[in-house]
């Protein structure tokens, strides 16, 4: 496919995916990352779709946003998933799980009760760059800046910097086998449902009041979500610059310093060469080498040492250098799966490529002037939708598809 066939087929798809929603008698769309097989709005996903949208139609890529917005809550927090069509609840799934209310006693949730990584800043500024101008950066910013307040005062319980997940499922990368902290893998499919959903009931039943999360030790800090978290503070920052906001931009670099700093000394594991996650007050390192360890090359400040021996990670043939890069969990992990499947059972992001993380990669590694290696992982992402189409993984050994096909995010492919 050439890039004006490829931009087109991108286009197309998110025309697709579109879906519709009424909330507070206003009419609403969003992309659906599949309407099949994820029809509701995902917090994460619409940053990338309307990253992809500002390409063509920055009002069709604000859309994207407001429907966030709309079900920003008072303390700043913005959903991970918004449900606009209350039908497709199944009351036995995570649905419920991660939302409030019971099935069968209550209406169905219109909104989870948890967040996914914040890249809304990112969004912003394409928007704004393709044609949203000023005018919307200044529409937007406070919401955006609001919510990094709120993970910034709510999420940091032990005032290091890093902000805590409540949930596994709040990385964006579920199923992430680092979250086992063991070098052994679960390999039961029961098993590893039992180990990341079983908390999840936990804090529901905590009515997921954060004091009752974190004072029982349920303080995680993943490095994926304090890395975007830190990259999308950086933005914001330059945001609040452009229209002047001298005092969100001064609050931004701030906080992003802190998150850089926080990574560098508790995160990073000089040994491995990786930044590593933490669980429980104790801070115990999460061992597993999967594509969150490699994500801080997203962000600009990181020191070059690091950044080098990153790359050094990602460039080895035994760990990351798949012949389809990016694999989502290092090849020689003993819990790396190539078409995320354990035992017969879909359990995601472990081991399959995924082109949203791609997509982070290749800019930071641009950023960082890695230009061969951007390049070579940019090419072969092309390679991959141009055979197989926009998928939700691919398996990094021979490119296959895996998981749902027609996917919203691997359209970032355009934008690489
Ligand atoms: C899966 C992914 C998550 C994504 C969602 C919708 O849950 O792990 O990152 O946001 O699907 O695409």
């Amino acid at each position: 496919m050439a890039a004006r066939n490829l931009d087109a087929a991108a286009r197309d798809l998110l025309e697709r995916n579109t879906c519709f929603g009424v909330e507070g008698g206003r009419d609403y769309r969003f992309t659906a990352p599949s309407p099949a097989h994820y029809p509701f709005q995902w917090c994460w996903d619409s940053c990338f779709h309307a990253i992809v949208w500002a390409r063509w139609d920055w009002r069709r890529a604000a859309d994207e946003l407001e429907g966030l917005l709309a079900f920003q809550q008072a303390d700043g927090r913005i959903p991970h998933v918004v449900f606009w069509n209350p039908e497709r609840i199944l009351w036995w799934s995570w649905h419920y799980l991660e939302s409030r209310g019971l099935p069968f006693l209550d209406r169905p949730p219109r909104f989870s009760q948890q967040v996914q990584p914040p890249l809304l800043a990112l969004a912003v500024e394409r928007i704004a760059d393709a044609g949203g101008g000023d005018d919307y950066v200044r529409r937007t910013l406070p919401a955006v800046a609001s919510f990094h307040r709120y993970l910034a005062r709510e999420r940091d319980p032990d005032g290091d910097g890093l902000v805590s997940v409540i949930s596994q499922f709040e990385t964006g990368l579920d199923y992430n086998p680092a979250w086992h902290a063991r070098r052994r893998p679960l390999r039961r499919p029961v098993a590893i449902f039992a180990r990341y959903r079983l908390p999840e009931l936990r804090t529901k039943w905590e009515r997921f009041e954060l004091a009752r999360v974190f004072g029982r030790d349920g303080h995680q800090e993943s490095v994926a979500f304090n890395t975007l978290h830190g990259l999308a503070l950086r933005v914001l920052a330059r945001l609040a610059r452009r229209i002047d906001d001298a005092e969100t931009a001064r609050w931004a670099d701030g906080a992003a310093d802190g998150v850089t700093t926080a990574l560098l000394e508790r995160c990073w594991d000089e040994r491995a060469g990786l930044f590593l996650g933490l669980a429980g007050r104790a801070e115990r390192r999460r061992v597993v080498r999967t594509i969150e360890s490699l994500l801080p090359l997203a962000l600009p400040d990181l020191p070059t040492e690091h950044a080098e021996r990153l790359v050094e990670t990602l460039t080895d043939p035994r760990r990351f250098a798949a012949a389809w890069p990016v694999p989502s969990v290092a090849l020689d992990e003993p819990s790396f799966t190539r078409d995320n499947r354990v035992r017969g059972t879909r359990l995601i992001w472990r081991g399959a490529a995924s082109l949203n993380t791609n997509w982070l990669l290749v800019h930071g590694l641009r950023r960082r002037g890695f230009d061969d290696v951007a390049a070579q992982i940019a090419e072969r992402s092309r390679a991959l939708v141009e055979r197989h189409g926009f998928n939700e993984f691919y398996d990094p050994l021979d490119g296959s598809p895996v998981g749902v096909d027609g996917f919203g995010w691997a359209t970032l492919v355009v934008d690489l």
